[in-house]
C-alpha cells in the first residue's frame, strides 16, 4: 500500500519530470541544439565529376524570443563556414506560431540573411506561412507577397515557378523553384473556400532546355509522387519532422501523406526527395526528438 509520504514524493517526482521535460522541449532543444544534418548521395544519371555541396535553410518562422534576426544572421555565418557551393532557402521565414513576444517584420529577418554567401549564389522559395502573413496577396491571390519583395531587397532571387541554369567545373545544372502549394488559405473575406496552391510543376520543369540534372525546391513535400524521374533530387522543409518525433515516428504531420514525407532522405522508385526538419517551429514553440537543423547536402560523392 502507498503511503501518503510515498504518494506526495510520487506527485512531486512526476511534477518535476514535466516541468524538466517542457523546459528541454521549449527552451533547451529548439534553441541551444542547432545543428548540420549532413546528406552523402550521388541520384541516378547524375554527371560524373559533378560534385556539388548544397546547404539548406527551412522554416526560419522568425520571432522573438525564438528566432530573432540576431540568430538567423548568427545561422547565416554558420552556412557560410561550411563553405558550400549553392546555398537554398526553402521557404517559411515568417512567424508560424501566435506565442511570440513579438513580431519579426520581414524588415528584419531578411537583411539578416543577406550575410549568406556561396560562389553559385543563394535561391530562395516562398512557404504557405509567407503566404499566409501577407493579407493583401490573399485577397489579390497572386504576389509579389512583402516576404519575396523582402527577400529580393536583401539581394536573394527568389524562385517561385521558375529555373535558374548553374555550371560548376564544365558541368551545368538547374535550380528549379516551385511556387507555394497552400499558397491562398481560405478566407470568407476574398471569397476562397479551400487552400489553393500556385505549384505548376510542369510549367516549372517546361523551362528547363537541355538535359542538365535539376534540382527541384517545394516547399511542402507533398508534391514528391508528382515528380518525374527527370529531376535528380527534391528538397523540402515545411514539417518540422513533426517538431515532436521519436523512434523514427512523427505523431502529427503537416502533410496528407502523415510520416511518408515527414522528415529526411526518401527514395522512392528512384527518385530522391530530401525533406529538412527545418529551423523554427508552428502551432507550439517545441522540439523534442527534432533538433534544429542545417542541412549539408554532398552531391556526387557517394
Ligand atoms: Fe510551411
Amino acid at each position: 500500500m502507498i503511503t501518503r509520504r510515498g504518494f506526495l514524493r510520487l506527485i512531486g517526482g512526476s511534477l518535476f519530470s514535466m516541468v524538466s521535460l517542457s523546459a528541454y522541449a521549449v527552451g533547451i532543444e529548439p534553441m541551444l541544439l542547432t545543428h548540420v544534418k549532413r546528406y552523402s548521395l550521388t541520384p541516378p544519371n547524375w554527371p560524373a565529376g559533378l560534385r556539388l555541396r548544397v546547404v539548406a535553410l527551412a522554416d526560419i518562422h522568425a520571432c522573438r524570443p525564438w528566432m530573432t534576426p540576431e540568430r538567423i544572421a548568427s545561422l547565416a555565418q554558420q552556412v557560410n563556414a561550411l563553405q558550400p557551393d549553392l546555398i537554398v532557402l526553402l521557404g517559411d521565414y515568417a512567424a508560424g506560431t501566435r506565442l511570440v513576444t513579438e513580431w519579426v517584420d520581414s524588415s528584419e529577418w531578411a537583411p539578416a540573411l543577406s550575410g549568406l554567401r556561396a560562389p553559385l549564389g543563394v535561391w530562395a522559395i516562398l512557404g504557405n506561412h509567407d503566404w499566409w502573413e501577407d493579407l493583401s496577396a490573399q485577397r489579390a491571390g497572386v504576389g509579389p507577397t512583402l516576404a519575396r519583395k523582402a527577400i529580393e531587397s536583401a539581394g536573394i532571387p527568389v524562385l517561385e515557378n521558375d529555373v535558374v541554369r548553374l555550371e560548376k567545373d564544365g558541368h551545368g545544372f538547374w535550380v528549379a523553384g516551385l511556387a507555394d502549394q497552400l499558397a491562398l488559405r481560405p478566407g470568407k473575406a476574398w471569397g476562397c473556400s479551400r487552400f489553393k496552391g500556385l505549384d505548376d510543376l510542369e510549367g516549372t520543369l517546361a523551362k528547363v532546355t537541355d538535359e542538365a540534372p535539376v534540382i527541384l525546391l517545394a516547399h511542402e513535400p507533398d508534391i514528391f509522387p508528382k515528380v518525374p524521374s527527370r529531376v535528380s533530387l527534391t528538397l523540402s522543409g515545411h514539417t518540422h519532422g513533426g517538431q515532436v518525433r521519436l523512434f523514427g515516428f512523427s505523431p502529427v504531420v503537416p502533410s496528407r501523406f502523415g510520416n511518408r514525407f515527414a522528415y529526411g532522405h526518401v527514395v522512392e522508385e528512384n527518385r530522391n526527395l530530401i525533406v529538412s526538419g527545418g529551423l523554427g517551429f508552428s502551432i507550439l514553440p517545441v522540439r523534442f526528438g527534432m533538433r534544429p537543423e542545417i542541412l549539408s547536402i554532398e552531391l556526387g560523392s557517394a
